[in-house]
């Protein structure tokens, strides 16, 4: 392997800066060729350092041509400093420093050019416009600097460019002046954030830009102006995301008495860009298909994620920017609570047993799957080679479901009085999750101490539990083991505290109440153990009859639950439980249960067979979804009516079949939709058609609930339902429907003879808007039948792909080979090398896009021994690249070895 690995962090490394920096003054000459930086920092010795006074200066700096350097007055001669690839030493500084180095001043002069940075990485090129990405370490490829956290300093910018071109020129905080250049053709503006902020929360933007424009009064009445910045041909699809700030707005002064603190506030959507969003003071820069949405050209998914994305990045403003990380081994502490807030938001202005549903199948497909893989890493890791390897799902989601559980340890008046304290204590800090921790059991009184092991061990806990009945003494114990499997680094390891909700239904369906042994009476029926032993025993008194017990409830934890419940109990709890989540995550069971014994029918060469009790558990819940009719939560339905994804399924598996849990997934799907053709139709015609389009969450849930009964209908093989399929993506008014419509033609058998004519028409109908077409080229890509990759490979030649673009890169080879899970893993491993050829190629291009899509190579363990061979020599071949970077290394290394 090639040592562009060499260099690992280590939490335990970490010291304070021996400097930090007082202000920061930025100039920059934005030109076609070139960009020139000039910046002017003012360092103090930091009274925290703690070692001995430093005389070197060391700042971060990566790819940029130094033509400058000036410590006070002084030019520094080349002899005075040292360049490396990634650092610029100052060694003497007692001697250069005009007042003996206690506080100094650099200036430094660098060139850098942003048209060629294709890694998306510090100040680069969107199409026509500059922007820059700082999180984590872009900012030392715009100048030398502190480039770490916890040095937090003052910025005033001042940014000049072609008016012409860039008639927008925008940095963070407010505009304090602006005017013409020398050359009457150039223009420039300068902005000042009055609050001090690490580098990587630094912006800046100039284009051509139009904006949608708002003002918010926040609650102790102070005006913010609000301004979303897209290119023209998008100024129709702002609406929404400029409702969703202002909810977003609105919901953190509620929840979190957290008010807006700048008197603007602005965002702008750019093309290409590595991730979602991002919360730089005051000035958001995000992925564009992050903050467009509009009816015709986006799916209601769409419009709920621009409302979760706003959010975030907005609730970032407190949990991230005033109160920061010190190091980004804390980098949960703003994400993981950001990802908390964020669903908490949504939940309230959705469905929340949805959203439960939602986040926690995406848990426990993707976050599940990295816990057990090579690249395992706890919520506070404790080393890490690339920074940027570490944006994960276990961070995010994972960390989430931490503080949810503290949310739900404390309840919510103590958990609101732990967040105030921790926002008041430590504001304009960069502090460490413990400090978090601490703050919550200051002001709860609750103790932690055993629970901080979820932010050390990494590994998903397992729960073991028996139940048994003790008809004579009317009781039922519940015997509980937890374990964690070993993970990287990680061989052995001690209890979780693990709250784990519950309840006991009596036969009729009835839920118990729930009396300990020892306590004097019932305490409710719905209670929250505390699990913090390897192995103990609850005992409930007072149960006549066996119950059925109903457990993890609303997964108050991230745990792999195992209980023996029996197909029966299963479909008891789907129509019985008093949990919505669990009624769902029955159904889930039941389903995986069944499919799990004909995938061995699958592979034995037997006939398969529709199961009874999952056609009788369908049969359930299609009649009470048609009698429930426009009253009932029907996104929560539809979810009650999906089968387990082929993702969920591969990750529950030991070693999994791709095949095989293919063709049973579709066997059933057939199944069910021949036998409940009727109910199914039903249900259909019992929802209405979009008349005119709305977003809200009730008629998100009926399209999305009647677009899942036209798939089954379609399957039937009917050709009437055909035929309305058809009509239904040449009428839609809206994109959820004409894409639904696209998807079942696209995807099913009996679209065979025309998913090709409409996937033509599509394009015809869209092609000049790159979102659109990025679901189009992700509908071809994840096409489950043979022949794909011929496919993808043919899209990658179409005009509209563009391989610098990572939407583009995902929509056609992160979707085929993360999502088209039969035709990425055919036996022939022509889609594991693929994918080791295209990652080389973007390696090149941009190492952090190359090293998460290389995700799918590093599972490599689900699968058989053949398999497993295939994708590990593809990981090898991508590891071995000459100048392979940082980035993808980390992930082969840690992957194969
Ligand atoms: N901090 C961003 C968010 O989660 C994510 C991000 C990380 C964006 C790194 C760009 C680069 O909100
Ligand atoms: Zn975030």
């Amino acid at each position: 392997m090639k040592d562009a690995t060499a260099r690992t962090t280590y939490l335990h490394d970490y010291r304070p800066p021996p400097f930090t920096i007082d202000s920061t003054e930025l100039d920059f000459d934005l030109y076609e060729t070139h960009a020139v930086v000039q910046a002017r920092l003012q360092f103090r010795r930091n009274p925290d350092f703690g070692g001995v006074d430093e005389d070197m200066l060391i700042l971060h700096g990566r790819e940029l041509v130094l033509e400058e350097l000036r410590l006070d007055d002084r030019v520094l001669e080349a002899a005075d400093y040292v360049l490396e690839e990634e650092s610029l030493r100052i060694p003497k500084l007692r001697s250069l420093a005009q007042d003996g180095s206690d506080r100094f001043t650099v200036y430094c002069r660098t060139r850098i050019e942003p048209q060629n940075n294709t890694a998306l990485e510090g100040l680069y090129k969107s199409r026509k416009m500059f922007c820059t990405q700082c999180e984590a370490e872009g900012f030392r490829r715009i100048t030398y600097y502190l480039d770490r956290p916890d040095v937090m300093s003052k910025f005033t910018t001042t940014v000049r460019a072609e008016r012409e071109k860039y008639p927008v020129l925008l940095s963070n905080g407010n505009c304090i002046a602006e005017g013409e250049c020398e050359d009457p053709a150039r223009h420039w503006t300068t902005w000042e954030d009055p609050f001090p902020k690490p580098s990587y929360l630094f912006a800046l933007v100039a284009g051509d830009l139009v904006s949608l424009d708002d003002r918010f009064t926040t609650s102790s009445g102070r005006e913010v102006q609000l301004r979303i910045f897209v290119e023209p041909r998008d100024l129709d699809k702002c609406d929404h995301a400029m409702v969703s700030l202002k909810k977003a707005m609105r919901w953190d002064e509620e929840k979190y008495g957290r008010e807006y603190d700048l008197d603007i506030f602005m965002i702008v959507a750019v093309d290409d860009f590595n991730m979602g969003a991002m919360e730089n003071k005051g000035l958001n820069i995000f992925n564009t298909s992050c903050i467009l949405a509009n009816s015709a050209t986006q799916t209601d998914w769409a419009f709920q994620r621009v409302e979760a994305v706003v959010a975030h990045e907005y609730f970032h403003n407190w949990s991230g920017n005033r109160v920061t990380c010190r190091d980004w081994f804390q980098l949960s502490l703003k994400e993981g609570f950001t990802v908390f807030r964020d669903s908490e938001f949504s939940a309230d202005m959705n469905s929340r047993s949805v959203k439960r549903v939602q986040d926690v199948a995406f848990l426990r497909s993707v976050q599940f799957a990295e816990d057990s893989g090579p690249m395992a890493h706890a919520v506070q890791p404790d080393s890490y080679m690339e920074i940027s390897n570490f944006y994960t799902v276990t961070i995010y989601e994972k960390g989430a479901e931490v503080v949810r559980m503290i949310s739900n340890l404390l309840g919510p008046e103590r958990f609101r009085a732990g967040t105030d304290l921790y926002f008041k204590r430590h504001d304009g800090q960069a502090v460490t999750i413990e400090e978090f921790v601490n703050a919550m059991e200051d002001a709860s009184g609750v103790d932690l101490k055993q629970f901080r092991n979820w932010y050390r061990q990494s590994g998903t806990p397992v729960l073991e539990i028996d139940g048994f009945h003790d008809a004579e003494r009317q009781r039922f114990e519940l015997r509980v083991r937890q374990s964690c499997p070993p993970t990287p680094g990680q061989e052995i390891k001690v209890p979780f505290h693990i709250p784990l909700r519950m309840g006991l239904l009596d036969p009729a369906g009835r839920e118990i109440p729930l009396r300990l042994q020892g306590e004097p009476a019932a305490v409710g029926k719905d209670r929250v153990l505390a699990v913090t032993q390897p192995v103990e025993t609850f005992v409930f008194e007072d149960v006549a009859e066996p119950p059925v017990a109903s457990l993890l409830r609303g997964f108050s934890a991230p745990v792999r639950l195992k209980y023996d419940y029996t197909p029966e109990d299963l479909l008891f709890l789907m129509s019985n439980d008093s949990d919505g989540f669990n009624r769902w995550n029955a159904g889930q069971e039941l389903a995986l249960m069944l499919m799990r014994e004909l995938q061995e029918d699958f592979r034995g060469g037997r006939k398969l067979a529709l199961p009874k009790i999952l056609r009788e558990a369908h049969r359930n819940i299609l009649a009470e979804a048609v009698d429930a009719g426009a009253e009932a939560d029907r996104a929560m339905f539809a979810e009650l009516l999906r089968l387990p994804a082929e993702s969920f399924l591969i990750e529950q598996a030991d070693i999994a079949d791709v095949e095989a849990i293919h063709a049973v997934r579709e066997f059933l799907l057939d199944g069910l939709a021949e036998s409940h053709r009727n109910l199914v139709a039903d249900l259909f015609e019992s929802i209405p058609a979009t008349g005119a389009y709305r977003a809200d969450a009730e008629s998100i849930a009926a399209r999305s609930l009647r677009n899942l009964a036209l798939s089954a209908l379609v399957r039937s093989g009917e050709k009437d339902w055909l035929e309305l399929c058809l009509r239904q993506f040449e009428q839609a008014n809206n994109m959820t429907d004409q894409l639904a419509a696209l998807q079942i033609l696209t995807h099913s058998r009996a679209g065979e003879g025309v998913y090709q004519a409409a996937l033509a028409q599509f394009h015809e109908q869209w092609r000049g808007e790159p979102l659109v077409v990025d679901q189009w080229f992700s509908l071809q890509a994840t096409r489950p039948h043979p022949g794909a990759l011929a496919q993808v490979r043919e899209l990658l030649r179409h005009p509209d792909f563009e391989i610098r673009n990572p939407n583009k890169v995902r929509a056609v080879i992160g979707a085929f080979c993360g999502q088209n899970h039969v035709n990425f893993h055919d036996a022939s491993g022509s889609g594991y090398e693929f994918l080791g050829e295209q990652a080389m190629q973007l390696d090149a291009i941009n190492p952090q896009i190359a090293a998460r899509l290389i995700t799918p190579l590093t599972r490599w363990r689900k699968f058989d021994s053949g398999r497993q061979q295939m994708m590990r020599e593809q990981l090898s071949r991508i590891g071995d690249r000459d100048g392979v970077s940082r980035d993808v290394s980390e992930i082969v290394v840690k992957s194969v070895g």
